[in-house]
């Protein structure tokens, strides 16, 4: 592995005893459509794993359920043996099903066997993060995680995950989930444009507690707002760049997982995080999502 030839926006952060740049990747895009079968360009999503690591970034996002087990595949293929600062978090808590959907698969032997296939197709011995997925595609749901993330708790005894997290998450279910166990992070969906966990982010900060928000850029729906453009038109930027460096600017806590399948926008995105935002134009982004 070469020198990484950029430095990350962002430094570092530290999930339980284990540092990674706040710059991550999220690898859900390197499916095939809908996130289901292989890529169209094998070779290509390989490119782009493998440029991530080379750029330094050590925090990579994924799922069983990606494909299912078309992502996990992918990363051991790119990159197995892993660097040895590279950081790869998982999650549980949803399969997939014939129509592409992702019902809940939470009962203990589920969790069980999707740990147990995400060791199998990563190609380790311990999994460094799993977070026990919640909710469903319209957001968190409440209901108690006991019986799912306490199967979880056990397979960490038993030495088969380092960390724990939750995502698709309530605040409520964050509070029973640290009730239980210690967690590093809490995964949901947040960007510009989507503000509903400001609070849970500053209380997560104060708990040197990691927020890592997904669909940062939108998602399948791009963001795109008037205010977003006139900031990045000014700032001679793309929206993407100016709503990637305002998450690194809104709280320390805050680890970016952008998902791309090209190699031109992972470092498309990697230098614009780094664009400076001024006051103003940080005044001006906070409007969007109010
Ligand atoms: N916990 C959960 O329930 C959950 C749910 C969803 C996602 N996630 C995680 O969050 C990560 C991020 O979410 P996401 O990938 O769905 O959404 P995202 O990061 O908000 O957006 C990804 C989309 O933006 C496009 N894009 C990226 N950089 C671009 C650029 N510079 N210019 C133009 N277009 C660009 C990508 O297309 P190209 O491929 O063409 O670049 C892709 O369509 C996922 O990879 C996954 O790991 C978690």
């Amino acid at each position: 592995m070469s020198t990484p030839s950029v430095s990350l926006p962002g430094g570092t952060w530290t999930l339980g005893d284990l540092t990674v740049t706040r710059f991550g990747y999220g690898a859900m895009q390197l499916a095939g459509p809908g996130v289901m079968g292989p890529p169209a360009d094998h070779d290509g999503a390989l490119a782009v794993l493998r440029e991530a690591a080379e750029l330094g970034i050590t925090h990579i996002d994924t799922a069983g359920a990606y494909g299912p087990r078309v992502t996990n595949r992918l990363i051991r293929e790119a990159l197995h043996p892993y660097p040895g600062t590279l950081r790869i978090v998982t999650k549980v808590g949803a399969v997939r099903d014939q129509q592409g959907g992702w019902p809940p698969a939470r009962r203990p032997e589920d969790v069980r066997r999707a740990v147990h296939e995400n060791l199998q197709d990563l190609g380790l011995e311990t999994l460094d993060v799993v977070n026990l997925r919640l909710g469903d595609a319209q957001g968190p749901r409440p209901g108690s995680l006991a019986e799912p993330f306490e199967a979880l708790v056990e397979l960490r005894r038993q030495g088969l995950i380092r960390h724990l997290g939750v995502s698709n998450a309530t605040a409520e279910q964050v509070a029973e989930a640290q009730a239980i166990a210690p967690i590093v992070c809490v995964q949901n969906m947040y960007n510009l444009a989507h503000r509903r966990d400001d609070e849970l982010i500053d209380e997560l900060a104060g708990q040197g507690i990691a927020y890592v928000p997904f669909f940062p850029l939108g998602g399948f729906t791009p963001l795109q707002s008037s205010a977003l453009s006139a900031v990045a038109s000014r700032l001679d930027a793309t929206p993407m760049s100016v709503a990637l460096a305002w998450l690194l600017r809104r709280s320390p806590n805050i680890l970016l997982i952008p998902g791309t399948s090209s190699v031109a926008h992972l470092r498309e995105n990697v230098t614009g995080a780094g664009l400076s935002l001024s006051d103003e134009d940080l005044a001006e982004l906070d409007e969007i999502g109010r």
